[in-house]
């Protein structure tokens, strides 16, 4: 694709890890119709259980972070807070079905890997005792490489940690300077090879690019470094610039972003080589080796999409999250948690709960985020199909999505997709601009103002 094509394309849009996006949550969402929805979420599909672990702190701020974290505010506040994180899993636990098997278990943040893991342990424990672990549950943590080191990766292997994720974001320490952060610790992969050695079946890479300082010759070296360290997979993020959301990005502005030719060149170089050097692209942004399960779930059109990025459904269930911001994501409906963290410990301390916000599902919105999670993930849609499992007629549901084959002719022209009489199926260049694809199927989008979104590319 050329860099023309894509700068036509870039503009504001939502990422769709959910669906609708989270800027349609509303506090009209409170604990009481969280656990009503719990209870629910066992009888409903998929009934295997994921577990979202969030850990909103960092010791040093990042300043391209669109994360939900803060600074490092000393051990007795992590130490309530871990408490507090525990006290929750055991409000949730009573109400679920905990003999559902438990399918994935994720630590992210912020840095769940820059605080005492002694507290990761006391947690881990409990839920391998609460739940009912699947032989081949996915048991992650995000990690910033600046405070990791082989000991830790040793502890958690032992705690039954078999993928991590590491955030390079740019292998060059000039861009890291930049941005306000730290290298790795380690040469990367000793890391890698350590984390193999323990047994842990998945190394993931998470890369950024947009960021001041870096150039497509640059972005391209670290590419080349990436590959040459060989992660399983591979998430090239575009930086989402909001500074009216993380008002700590505007420093970005002063230090200066690269030009849209040149951020538009780096996706495009990473593409280009990634996908030349044996990784598969999945979806927009992320890139697996060819055995990978996310690559086979994509051949077999069993991707899926969640806050996390691209998942499969064999191990990713209905999502419980627990921690301050935390997001569940259950068949019904997204529930969200307090973002202040002081917030969060007293609410749990007094109800057990920390809801503060979400959105329940209408049957409509179902049906849309079906489709929504059809382009996403598969690039493939199937009106005949996807109405005979709703039990609606075809037109019903063009209706319901606001199907406008009009809507469709630019992407069409352009080349990136084909349209058949009932379906609808992306070219390989239409995935560069799936974002923009799935928002002709969004008719909630016009409810919301375009300018709270990052571009699409
Ligand atoms: C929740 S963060 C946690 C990772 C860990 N704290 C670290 O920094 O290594 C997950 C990933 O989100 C990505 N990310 C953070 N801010 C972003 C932004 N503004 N735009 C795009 N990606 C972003 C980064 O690649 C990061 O590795
Ligand atoms: S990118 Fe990671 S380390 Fe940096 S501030 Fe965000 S969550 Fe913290």
């Amino acid at each position: 694709m050329n860099i023309s094509l894509l700068q036509k394309y870039n503009k504001p849009g939502p990422r769709y890890t959910s669906y609708p996006p989270a800027t349609f949550f509303h506090d009209g969402v409170s604990a009481e119709n969280y656990k009503t929805m719990v209870v629910q979420s066992n009888l409903q599909q998929p009934e295997n259980i994921s577990l979202y672990l969030h850990v909103p702190f960092c010791k040093q701020l990042c300043h391209f972070c669109g994360c939900n974290t803060s600074c490092f505010p000393g051990n007795a506040l992590i130490e309530q807070y871990m408490e507090a994180m525990a006290m929750e899993i055991s409000s949730v636990s009573e109400l679920l079905d905990t003999s559902r098997p438990l399918t994935q278990i994720h630590w992210g943040g912020g840095t769940p890997n820059s605080i005492d893991l002694k507290h990761v342990e006391k947690i881990m424990n409990t839920l391998l005792r609460t739940f009912n672990p699947a032989p081949k549950a996915e048991i992650a943590m995000e990690c910033n490489p600046a405070y990791l080191n082989p000991e830790h990766i040793d502890q958690l292997a032992s705690m039954g940690f078999n993928r991590l994720s590491l955030g390079i974001q740019d292998f060059n320490e000039e861009v890291l300077k930049l941005v306000n952060r730290k290298p790795s610790l380690y040469p990367v992969e000793k890391l890698i090879s350590h984390m193999k050695s323990s047994g842990m079946e998945g190394v993931n890479m998470d890369l950024i690019y947009g960021l001041p300082g870096q150039t497509p010759a640059s972005f391209k070296e670290t590419i080349r470094k990436a590959i040459d360290v060989s992660p399983d997979r591979i998430v090239t993020f575009s930086y989402a610039h909001v500074p009216w959301v993380k008002s700590a990005q505007k420093v970005l502005e002063d230090i200066g972003l690269p030009k849209v030719e040149d951020k538009l060149a780096m996706f495009e170089t990473a593409y280009n080589l990634l996908t030349e050097n044996g990784y598969i692209a999945i979806g927009m942004d992320h890139y697996a080796k060819p055995g990978d399960e996310l690559t086979i779930a994509m051949k077999n059109k069993k991707l899926h999409r969640n806050f996390q990025g691209y998942c499969t459904r064999e191990t990713t269930g209905q999502v419980y999250g627990f921690g301050a911001t935390s997001i569940s994501q259950l068949q019904g409906g997204y529930y969200q948690n307090i973002k202040d963290t002081t917030k969060y410990i007293d609410s749990i301390n007094q109800t057990g709960f920390a809801i503060e916000r979400g959105y329940e599902l209408t049957p409509e919105d179902t049906i849309r985020r079906t489709v929504i999670n059809e382009i996403m993930c598969n690039g493939f849609l199937d009106f005949n199909d996807i109405a005979g499992d709703f039990g609606i007629t075809t037109k019903e549901l063009k209706t319901i999505v606001g199907y406008n084959k009009e809507k469709l002719k630019p992407y069409l022209e352009d080349g990136l997709l084909e349209i058949g009489k009932d379906h609808i199926r992306l070219k390989e260049n239409g995935f560069l601009v799936v974002r923009n694809i799935a928002m002709e199927f969004d008719p909630l989008l016009s409810q919301s103002t375009n300018g709270q979104f990052s571009k699409t590319v």
